[in-house]
C-alpha cells in the first residue's frame, strides 16, 4: 500500500477528463447514523459495490464548520424551499402555518439553520469514496434525501422513514442518516471543507483487477 501526498480535487487529465474509477465524492454519516449504530452497515454497502474508502474520520463539528459545508447562495435556498413548498402541497398541507412565511428562500435559510443544530448534536463520520461514477453510485446506494420516498434497498430506505412535514411540524431537520455530495463541484468543496491531503491515501484494492 502506497501513501501519497494526494490531489484534493477528483483527478483530471490534461483534458479535464477524470477517468470513471477514479472520481471522488463525500459521505457523511450524521450524528442519528452513528448513535443507531449503522456506521458498519454503511461502510459495508460501499465496500461491497466495489468502492474505495480512501479516507475516513470521526468529527464533533462546530456550527460554523457546518454552515461552510452547505453553500450560502440564494439558489441553494431557494431550491431547498421549492422542493419542501411542493412535498408540503402534495400532503395537502400549507408550508406557510408551519414556516410563518412561503418565501422560498426565508424557508431554504430555515432548514439550513435546523441542519446547524443537528449535525452538531454529536460526532459524524466523514469519509472520501473513490469508485466508478462515485458521485451517482453513492447517491443511488443512498436514496431520496426524504426517506419516506427512499426505496427499500437503499440506505435511506432501509434504516429510516422521516418525513419534511412531520420535520417541520417540529421545527427540525430531517433525519436521514447520511449525505453524499450531489455533483462534482459539491464533492470537489466538501471534500476540501472536511480534508487535508496527508488524511487521503492511494491503494489498489485486491478485487480491482477482476472487477474491472
Ligand atoms: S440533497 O440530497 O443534497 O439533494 O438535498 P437537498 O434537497 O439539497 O437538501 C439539502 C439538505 O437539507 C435537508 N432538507 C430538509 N430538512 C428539513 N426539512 C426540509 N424541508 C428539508 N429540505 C431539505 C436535507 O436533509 C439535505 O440534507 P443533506 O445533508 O444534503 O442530505
Amino acid at each position: 500500500m502506497v501513501r501519497k501526498k494526494q490531489n484534493l480535487k477528483n483527478k483530471k487529465t490534461a483534458l479535464d477528463f477524470i477517468h470513471p474509477l477514479h472520481e471522488r465524492t463525500f459521505v457523511l454519516v450524521k450524528p442519528d447514523g452513528l448513535l443507531r449504530g449503522l456506521v458498519g452497515d454503511i461502510l459495508s454497502r460501499f465496500e461491497k459495490r466495489g468502492l474505495k474508502i480512501i479516507a475516513l474520520k470521526m468529527v464533533w463539528p462546530t456550527r460554523e464548520h457546518v454552515y461552510k459545508h452547505y453553500p450560502e447562495s440564494e439558489d441553494w435556498f431557494s431550491n431547498i424551499g421549492s422542493r419542501t413548498s411542493e412535498f408540503f402541497k402534495e400532503h395537502n398541507m400549507r408550508v406557510e402555518d408551519h414556516f410563518g412565511t412561503k418565501d422560498e428562500v426565508r424557508i431554504g435559510r430555515k432548514v439550513k439553520d435546523w441542519l446547524g443544530d443537528y449535525l452538531t448534536q454529536g460526532p459524524v463520520v466523514a469519509m472520501i469514496i473513490q469508485g466508478m461514477h462515485a458521485i451517482k453510485t453513492v447517491r443511488k446506494l443512498v436514496g431520496h434525501t426524504y426517506p419516506i420516498e427512499a426505496l427499500p434497498g437503499t440506505i435511506r430506505g432501509d434504516f429510516s422513514v422521516d418525513t419534511p412535514t412531520a420535520a417541520n411540524v417540529e421545527k427540525r431537520v430531517v433525519k436521514n442518516i447520511i449525505h453524499a455530495s450531489g455533483n462534482l463541484k459539491e464533492a470537489e468543496h466538501e471534500i476540501e471543507h472536511w480534508f487535508s491531503p496527508e488524511e487521503i491515501y492511494s491503494y489498489k484494492r485486491s478485487d480491482e483487477s477482476t472487477m474491472f
